[in-house]
C-alpha cells in the first residue's frame, strides 16, 4: 500500500541532484570556501608526500655530512609538523562549515515542506497516513543532511584526490604510473557489479522496512484491540515473518559488502606487487631512486583509501536519492483546492448560505451528496439530521472548503464559494467538531489558538458566557493549567465547552456545529444546551444534531438520507408529514424525550 516508499530510483539522479543543489544557492559563499578548503587540504597532503620523498633523496644522495643531516632532519620535521597542523586546522573548518551549511539547508527544506503540508487539502490527508508524512519530515530529511555532510562533499573530495594522484603519478614517472594503475579497468568492473547488487538488496530492504513500518504503526496504535481480541499470538507470528524477511535481505547485502572490501584489498595488493616488481627492477638498473619509489608507494595507498570507503558512501548516496525523490514528490503535490490563492477577499457580512444542486464525491463516482439544495438565511439556525453516514459532516466539510464540489454551486452571501479567499472564509466560521482536538499548551492557549486579537478579557468573558468558567476555576492552575495528552484529563463535556469558547472567541458570522454523539451527564448536558443557545443567537448556524433538545431549538430541520435532502420543516411539520423524519424520531430521538 505504501507505493511511494517502494519507489527507489537510481543511486545517482542528475535531476534530483540539480534540485538539491538549488537549495545551496543562499550559501554560495560557504560552498566556495568549502571547495577552497578541500583543494588546500588535498594539496597539503600531496605536498607532504612529495616533501618526504624529497627529504629522503636529499639525505641519501651522500652530499651531506653527518651533523648536517641531523640539523636538516630537525628542520624538515618541524616544517612537516607545521604543515600537518595547518591541514588539521583547515580540516576542522571544512568539516564545521560543511555540516553547518548542511543543517541550514535541511532546516530550509523542512520549513518549506511544513508550510506546503499546511496548504494541502483534506483529500490529501485522506490518502496519506500520518506515519508516512512524519517519516518524510524526519528521517527522509535527515538522509539528505547525511548526504550533504558526509556523502556528497566527501565524494567530491575523493574524486578530486584520486584525479590529483593520477596526474602526479604520471608527471613523476609515467611508465611506473601505467603499471601501478594497470588493474583500474578490473577494479572498475568489480565496483560496477557491486553497485548493481547493492542496489537490488537496497530496494528489497526498503520494501521490507516499509511493510514493517506500516504493520507496526497499525498494530501499536491498535494495541487495545489486539489485546481485547487476544490476537497477540497471531500478530506476533506475522511480525516475526516480516522481521525474518528483513533479516534475510540484510544478511544478503552483508554478503556483498563483505565480499567487496577484501576484493578491493586484493586489487591493492596486486597493484603494490606490480609496483615492487617493476620498481625494484628499475632501481637495480639505476633508472629509479628509492625516494621516488617510496613516493609512488604512498600515492598508491592514498589512491585506494577512497575506494575502500566507497561501499559506505554508496549506501548514503542511495538512501539520500530515494529520500529526496520522495521529498520532492511531496513538495510538488498540488493542493486539490483550486484557486485558493486568487480568491477574492470578502468578509462574510450576512452569513447567507445557498446550496444549489450540489453533487459531491470523495472518490470518483461514489457520490456522497446528490442534488442537494437548501437555503439558510442570515441569522437562521438550521439543524441537519440523518442516519449515520448519510452525508451530514460532508456538508460542513464543503462549507469550509476542505473539498471542492464536482457539480452544482455553493454560495455564501451570494458569492460562489470558489471565489472567496479560503483564509478569509475560514476566519469567519466558527467550527465545533464532534471530536474536540486540544493541543499541548495551557487552557487559554487552546482557546486563543495564537490569535493575538483575542484579549484576556474577551477570553474570560466567552468562557463565562459558555458556562465553562466553573470547571476551569476548579482546575489547579485555572487558565494556565496545562492540557495533557490531547486533553485526556478533560471529560467529553468539558472539552465541548472549551471548543464552544474557542469558536465564540473569534466572534464568527457563521457557526457550524457537529454535535458530539457521546453521552454526557445531565448536568453538563444542561450547561452545553444553555451555551449552545447563546452561541447561535444572532448568527447563521448549521447544527448537525444528535439530540432532540437541540433539534427542537432550531428554526428549521433538514433531513438528509443517503446523500439526498428528503425533508425540510420544523419538528412539528416534519412529524405531521409522517416520513423519514418520523421514523428517525421513533428510532433515535424519542427515547431521549424524557
Ligand atoms: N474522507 C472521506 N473519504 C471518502 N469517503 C468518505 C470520507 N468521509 C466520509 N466519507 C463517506 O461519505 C459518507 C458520508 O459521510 P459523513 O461523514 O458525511 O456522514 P455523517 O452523516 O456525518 O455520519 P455521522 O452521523 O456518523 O457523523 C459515508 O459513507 C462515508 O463513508
Ligand atoms: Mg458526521
Amino acid at each position: 500500500m505504501n507505493h511511494s516508499d517502494e519507489l527507489v530510483g537510481k543511486a545517482y539522479d542528475a535531476k534530483l541532484m540539480k534540485r538539491f543543489f538549488s537549495y545551496l544557492k543562499p550559501y554560495r559563499l560557504y560552498v566556495v570556501i568549502i571547495i577552497f578548503l578541500i583543494i588546500t587540504t588535498t594539496g597539503i597532503s600531496l605536498l607532504g608526500l612529495n616533501l618526504v620523498a624529497k627529504a629522503l633523496e636529499y639525505i641519501t644522495d651522500g652530499k651531506l655530512a653527518e651533523n648536517e643531516k641531523v640539523s636538516f632532519l630537525i628542520k624538515f620535521t618541524a616544517i612537516y609538523f607545521l604543515m600537518q597542523a595547518l591541514k588539521g586546522i583547515l580540516g576542522y573548518w571544512q568539516l564545521y562549515i560543511t555540516n553547518y551549511v548542511g543543517q541550514k539547508v535541511i532546516n530550509d527544506i523542512r520549513n518549506q515542506l511544513y508550510s506546503h503540508l499546511q496548504g494541502l487539502s483534506m483529500s490529501f490527508y485522506d490518502r496519506n497516513p500520518v506515519g508516512r508524512l512524519v517519516t518524510r519530515m524526519t528521517s527522509d530529511v535527515e538522509n539528505l543532511a547525511e548526504l550533504f555532510a558526509s556523502g556528497l562533499i566527501a565524494f567530491f573530495v575523493d574524486i578530486f584526490l584520486m584525479l590529483s594522484i593520477c596526474v602526479m603519478m604520471f608527471i613523476t614517472d609515467w611508465r611506473l604510473a601505467l603499471i601501478s594503475l594497470a588493474i583500474l579497468p578490473a577494479l572498475f568492473a568489480v565496483t560496477m557489479i557491486f553497485r548493481s547488487k547493492a542496489r537490488q538488496t537496497y530496494r528489497d530492504s526498503r520494501k521490507q522496512i516499509a511493510a514493517l513500518n506500516s504493520y507496526l504503526q497499525e498494530n501499536v496504535v491498535g494495541m487495545a484491540i489486539v489485546q481485547i481480541f487476544r490476537r497477540e499470538k497471531r500478530n506476533y507470528d506475522d511480525f516475526e515473518r516480516l522481521n525474518h524477511e528483513m533479516m534475510v535481505t540484510n544478511i544478503k547485502s552483508l554478503f556483498y559488502f563483505a565480499l567487496f572490501f577484501p576484493s578491493i584489498n586484493l586489487f591493492f595488493t596486486i597493484s603494490t606487487a606490480l609496483l615492487i616488481w617493476q620498481g625494484a627492477g628499475s632501481i637495480m638498473a639505476g633508472a629509479l631512486t628509492f625516494p621516488v619509489f617510496y613516493l609512488f608507494w604512498s600515492y598508491l595507498q592514498k589512491f585506494f583509501q577512497p575506494i575502500r570507503d566507497l561501499g559506505e558512501k554508496y549506501n548514503i548516496l542511495q538512501s539520500a536519492m530515494a529520500s529526496s525523490e520522495r521529498l520532492f514528490k511531496l513538495m510538488d503535490t498540488p493542493s486539490d483546492i483550486s484557486g485558493s490563492a486568487q480568491g477574492r477577499i470578502v468578509d462574510i457580512l450576512r452569513g447567507d448560505i445557498k446550496f444549489r444542486n450540489v453533487n459531491f464525491s470523495y472518490e470518483k463516482d461514489n457520490y456522497v451528496l446528490k442534488d442537494v439544495s437548501f437555503h439558510v438565511s442570515p441569522g437562521e439556525s438550521v439543524a441537519i439530521v440523518g442516519l449515520t453516514g448519510s452525508g451530514k459532516t460532508t456538508i460542513t466539510n464543503l462549507l469550509l472548503r476542505f473539498y471542492d464540489i464536482q457539480e452544482g454551486e455553493i454560495l455564501i452571501d451570494d458569492i460562489p464559494i470558489k471565489d472567496i479567499d479560503i483564509s478569509s472564509l475560514r476566519s469567519k466560521v466558527g467550527l465545533i467538531l464532534q471530536d474536540v482536538h486540544l493541543f499541548t499548551g495551557t487552557v487559554s492557549e487552546n482557546i486563543k489558538l495564537g490569535n493575538s486579537a483575542i484579549t484576556d478579557e474577551t477570553m474570560e468573558s466567552v468562557i463565562e458566557y459558555v458556562n465553562a468558567s466553573e470547571f476551569i476555576s476548579r482546575l489547579p492552575g485555572g487558565f494556565k493549567s496545562e492540557v495533557k495528552e490531547r486533553g485526556a484529563t478533560f471529560s467529553v463535556g468539558e472539552k465541548q465547552l472549551l471548543s464552544f469558547a474557542r469558536a465564540l472567541a473569534i466572534d464568527p458570522k457563521l457557526l457550524i456545529l457537529d454535535e458530539a454523539t457521546s453521552s454526557i451527564d445531565t448536568e453538563t448536558e444542561q450547561l452545553i444546551q444553555q451555551a449552545m443557545e447563546k452561541l447561535i443567537k444572532g448568527r447563521t448556524s448549521i447544527i448537525i444534531a444528535h439530540r432532540l433538545s437541540t433539534i427542537k431549538k432550531a428554526d428549521r430541520i433538514i433531513v438528509i438520507h443517503k446523500g439526498r435532502m428528503v425533508e425540510e420543516g420544523t419538528h412539528q411539520e416534519l412529524l405531521a408529514q409522517n416520513g423519514i423524519y418520523t421514523k428517525l424520531y421513533e428510532l433515535q430521538y424519542k427515547m431521549q424525550n424524557k
